[in-house]
């Protein structure tokens, strides 16, 4: 296997008995491993000191570029243990492209591929034991990111960055069962624009959305869905996931890219449409069209599509003087398939004919 991360030990890693008990109940983002990758970038010379050592603080200095001008991007993907012991990646290069056309956008430099997977690869290595069971839901959260760490107060792309990768051992998103989320339909907030960031999986992005997500609490939804930020008319995603439509004549509609995140979930859902009787179609959906097809039975269900919660239910939309549910409220038939089927996949439970998962132990 490749040494391009040498491993470092820790010599104080968690006891066997405290990491079983966070095991029993990881939550989300709650606990951490014994260990991280890193690696830094100058401008003079590149990539340098790679490498696998125990999870610590970073020192930084307070004039960091990424505390001041938010120069930073993350992305968010998940280990998997089989029945049989393995531990299985799902569509890693995927999240290194996106990663890498993050780093564009930004102007922070670009982390070969083979850097991503190996830093990931060997981090999960390191840490297999962290790797849930392969019984419920669980798996091992895995968050690459890239920083600023330049000491410097001038707006201009940093000089020196910092990559790392951190793993947070993840428990099922629903806590009782797939029951469904209402969205509030923000008018007041916008996620992007067009030329902006919201391809990119930037820090800032999700700063400006907590504004969106507090206001969604306070009516009571789960989640946020944002509009297109000059007529508020076209439908865009939610805080964390993609938007799908099910239609009465069998398509399986999702807005086009562009100001969206390119979700890998939303792209497995696309390809995995024609093995359940659904035609993938990606283009502008309008927020009447929403709210006229759910009202007339020719939108049939709602979900959205996330490494997080892989499918969720939508079942009811909340705005400005509106609130309707989608079909009879409950979680979509076609919705459950296809969370099944995708799961089924990650676990290595059926056939993986797109062959999107890669073995790593
Ligand atoms: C804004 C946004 N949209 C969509 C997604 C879903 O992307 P993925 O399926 O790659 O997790 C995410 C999560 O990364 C997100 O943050």
């Amino acid at each position: 296997m490749s040494s391009g991360f040498p491993l470092s030990l820790t010599t104080d890693p968690v006891a066997d008995s405290e990491r079983a008990a966070i095991l029993a109940d990881p939550g989300f983002g709650r606990y951490f491993t014994d260990h991280m990758a890193t690696a830094v970038w100058t401008r003079d010379s590149g990539w340098q000191d790679r490498g696998i050592r125990p999870l610590e603080p970073f020192t930084l200095h307070p004039s960091a570029a990424v505390l001041h001008y938010a120069q930073e991007i993350f992305e968010g993907l998940k280990a998997y243990r089989h029945a049989d012991g393995s531990v299985w990646l799902f569509r890693p290069e995927a999240n290194a492209r996106r990663f890498a056309r993050s780093a564009r956008r930004m102007t922070l430099p670009e982390l070969p591929e083979d850097d991503f997977l190996t830093s990931v690869e060997e981090l999960v290595r390191a840490d297999e034991a962290w790797v849930p069971a392969s019984d419920g839901e669980e798996s091992l959260y895995i968050r690459p990111f890239m920083f600023a760490s330049e000491a410097f107060l001038g707006v201009r792309s940093a000089e020196r960055v910092t990559y790392s990768v951190i793993a947070s051992p993840a428990g099922p998103y629903f806590a009782s069962g797939v029951t469904g989320v209402a969205l509030w339909v923000t008018s007041q907030y916008s996620r992007s624009a067009e030329g902006g960031t919201g391809a990119a999986k930037c820090g800032g992005n999700y700063a400006a959305s907590l504004a969106a997500q507090n206001e969604a609490r306070e009516h009571g939804c789960d989640q946020v869905m944002y509009l297109d930020s000059s007529g508020k008319s076209t439908l865009e995603e939610s805080g964390t996931m993609n938007l799908c439509l099910v239609t009465s004549d069998g398509q399986l509609v999702t807005p086009a890219l562009g100001r969206i995140l390119e979700g890998v979930t939303r792209d497995t859902v696309l390809a995995l449409a024609e093995d359940v009787g659904l035609t993938p179609v990606e283009r502008t959906i309008t927020l009447d069209e929403l709210r006229a097809g759910a009202s007339d039975g020719t939108i049939t269900e709602v979900f959205a599509a996330g490494t997080a919660a892989v499918i969720t239910p939508i079942v009811r939309f909340r705005g400005e003087g509106y609130d309707f549910a989608v079909g009879n409220g409950g979680p979509g038939k076609q919705t459950l398939t296809l969370r099944e089927l995708v799961l089924n996949i990650q676990y290595g439970r059926v056939e993986d004919k797109h062959g999107w998962m890669r073995r790593v132990l």
